[in-house]
């Protein structure tokens, strides 16, 4: 049964308006409509096709979400091959330099010629995939395989929100597309911590993630790990003469709406090309994906074809590797660590180990599954895996090298800390030390919170002091801080008069504080930073908060029934109370928060962009944020722009503030200024 033509516009209507905003919001990272109206324009799109199936287009947005599970992929030749690169693992200089000889060497240009010009990249650390569109529709993704014949991906491939199903503008008869499909680290944290949460495996790195997720039969379960797609490179082209250059075939995938990754040059020489390996080696922990190293192509695709192939690899290009962010070293010895809530986690002692750009001697196990299922022992040798600035941690063993007499770990059934018990409730993931402020190890890490420079700011209350503080008995918990004089500090190591006296000065100083930041410093459970900063601007004052009815904490922005609960639990506990009271007679101090209007609007005719990530909130809740106090938040940077917040990995929006001269916050600076328009 056809539709009718009015439904068939609508339906037509709605795939492209979502296919563009989708791009908006995935490919340019800038949305052009709340998550919300998508979801409701999206809903109307499924169900219009649910009534009428006829109506389903291979591009419709809904196509997305996987299909029936394979028995098998079918094998698909490739029609121009998929070569691999050769890799150039001298990680200095003299790696670019020997390239750019031989190239010079290859091209016959003599000693004075003028230097070649290369197109820089990032080599991604994921599957290559090559995208077949004819007349502009997505018809198959392939493996690269042994680079003749691959594998039929189709399926998976779509549930990769950056592929776009239909290309912009006037696409060719035929355009294969080669790039690489990755898993970025927020998305393999995110998808590792539900998994752990859930006591289900983990994956090991985000490129296992990326290939095992591709490799799926069951593209339902491909489409629940979200990839990523950066295209570098064409296959099969009908229909349509690329540009001369490699950097200019690049914008012009761009310009089809495909992902490009920002991260690219086009420089002169060797001298260019190190350039280019230094900014990047610079960058490479803030990236939000790993990579391994660098690619240089030649940039003029003449000079490409005439330098050709050598046997499987392109006589024009070349990886250039940096540092390794996997090693392998052995596992002195197994620990656990007890957390502020007193969650315990193993940590395995290694034998240093130079990794990611540090040298390091721990890496967490997270939790006691995670420890079964990797069945890590005291002696083995292990892989330990340190990308960007997230926890060193042990990927797996290599059981060719365990030693005969090993013995799988046994989590304590007591704290070592504190000797009480440890539990597990049911279901859960973490086991816990129930000693509560009585254990040391809590204790500690909960005064040390409280100090931390984003709740009480108690400048020069580092670590060790906390440590002897605790240990020698002489502060219990955060209100006891407030006691200590230069007579007590004194004769703590390392501590002269002049320390102890600048000590005092700084609990002084911190007593004057904000309401947002005395919540987040009790280190109730759920709390974090930006939830405070929420409930200081909903409540105003802590007595509101105190009393609150879990129904009413609910109707706070991001307070959902486990954070409310949490809450509760936290004012309800009679120690709790006493350390509030105590905090507050000791002369710990805030400004009320007045909800006047007047205030809430305070952000009012001001235009902000968010690009890039930010640790303690997402950026949809920092748009919610600001749109409360009456901002207005774009998705591109103009002259009208009043600031740019940039995350990690800002990218080119952050480029255009600062040729603008937009003012550009970093994460400190939108929280503060969060904090003075809501809170005093
Ligand atoms: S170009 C003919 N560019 O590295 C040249 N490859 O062996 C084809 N890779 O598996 C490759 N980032 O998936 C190229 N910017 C980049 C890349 C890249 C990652 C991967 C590619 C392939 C391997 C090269």
């Amino acid at each position: 049964m056809t539709a009718p033509d009015e439904i068939m516009i609508r339906a037509t209507q709605l795939r492209e308006q979502l296919n563009r905003h989708s791009y908006h919001y995935y490919v340019l990272d800038s949305p052009k409509i709340p998550d919300a109206e998508y979801d409701r324009l999206f809903q109307e799109l499924q169900t219009l096709e649910a009534a009428h199936p006829a109506l389903i287009a291979p591009d419709s947005p809904t196509q997305r979400v996987g299909g029936k599970p394979l028995e098998a992929f079918t094998p698909v030749r490739h029609r121009v091959p998929m070569l691999s690169i050769r890799t150039e693992t001298d990680t200095s200089p003299n790696g670019a330099r020997a390239f750019d000889t031989q190239v010079r060497r290859e091209l016959d240009l003599s000693e004075g010629a003028a230097l070649v010009e290369y197109a820089c990249e990032l080599k991604f650390d994921g599957l290559a995939i090559n995208l077949r569109y004819e007349q502009g529709l997505l018809v198959q993704a392939a493996t690269r395989g042994d680079g003749e014949t691959g594998e039929e991906v189709t399926q998976n491939v779509r549930t990769i929100k950056t592929v776009p199903l239909r290309l912009h503008g006037d696409a060719p008869a035929i355009l294969e597309v080669r790039g690489e499909a990755y898993m970025s680290r927020p998305d393999f944290e995110r998808y590792n911590a539900r998994q752990r949460a859930a006591g289900l495996p983990a994956l090991v790195n985000p490129r296992n993630g990326a290939a095992g997720t591709i490799r799926q039969l069951d593209s339902s379960l491909a489409a629940k790990r979200p990839l990523s797609f950066f295209a570098y490179g064409l296959g099969e082209v009908q229909g349509w003469e690329p540009p001369a250059t490699h950097s200019a075939v690049l914008d012009a995938l761009a310009a089809f709406g495909l992902p490009v990754c920002h991260e690219r040059a086009a420089v002169w020489g060797a001298d260019g090309l190190i350039a280019f390996h230094n900014d990047i080696a610079g960058k490479r922990d803030a990236l939000p994906f790993d990579i391994d190293g660098v690619v240089y192509k030649i940039n003029r695709m003449a000079w490409q074809r005439q330098l050709g192939f050598r046997t499987r690899e392109p006589r024009w290009a070349v990886a250039h590797k940096f540092p390794a962010q996997e090693e392998l070293t052995a596992v002195e010895a197994i620990e656990v660590q007890v957390g502020r809530t007193g969650a315990i986690t193993p940590v395995a002692r290694l034998r240093p180990v130079f990794v990611g750009g540090v040298t390091v001697t721990n890496a967490t196990l997270h939790n006691a599954d995670e420890i079964a299922r990797k069945d890590v022992r005291v002696g083995d040798t292990v892989i330990v895996r340190r990308a960007g600035d997230v926890i060193p941690e042990v990927v797996s063993v290599v059981l060719d090298r365990r030693p005969d007499d090993t013995q799988p770990f046994v989590m304590p059934e007591t704290c070592p800390v504190c000797g009480s018990s440890i539990v597990r409730p049911e279901g859960e993931a973490v086991a816990r030390c129930i000693g509560g402020l009585y254990c040391r190890a809590q204790r500690k890490e909960a005064i040390r919170h409280f100090a931390s420079r984003r709740a009480m700011d108690i400048e020069g209350l580092g670590d060790k002091l906390v440590e002897q503080l605790v240990d020698q008995e002489k502060v219990q918990g955060p209100a006891d801080l407030y006691a200590l004089d230069i007579t007590a500090l004194a004769g703590l190591e390392r501590m002269g008069a002049k320390s102890a006296a600048n000590l005092v000065a700084a609990l002084e100083r911190s007593k004057m504080t904000t309401l947002a930041r005395f919540l987040f410093a009790l280190g109730i459970r759920e709390v974090g930073e930006a939830t405070a900063m929420t409930l200081a601007a909903h409540f105003g004052t802590l007595e509101a908060l105190i009393t609150a009815e879990e129904e009413v904490l609910r109707q706070t922005p991001d307070v959902g029934p486990v954070v409310a609960a949490a809450i509760r639990a936290f004012f309800q506990e009679p120690h709790n109370q006493h350390v509030i009271a105590r905090l507050r007679a000791a002369g710990v101090h805030w400004p009320d928060v007045a909800r006047k209007p007047m205030v809430a609007q305070s952000l009012a005719g001001k235009t902000f962009v968010l690009t890039g990530t930010l640790d303690s909130l997402t950026r949809d809740q920092a748009a919610d944020r600001l749109r409360a106090l009456g901002a207005k938040v774009s998705g591109s940077v103009s002259k009208k722009t009043d600031y740019v917040v940039a995350g990690h990995d800002a990218g080119s929006k952050l480029d255009k503030a600062q040729e603008l001269s937009v003012r550009i916050l970093d994460e400190t600076g939108l929280l503060a200024l969060l904090e003075d328009s809501c809170i005093l």
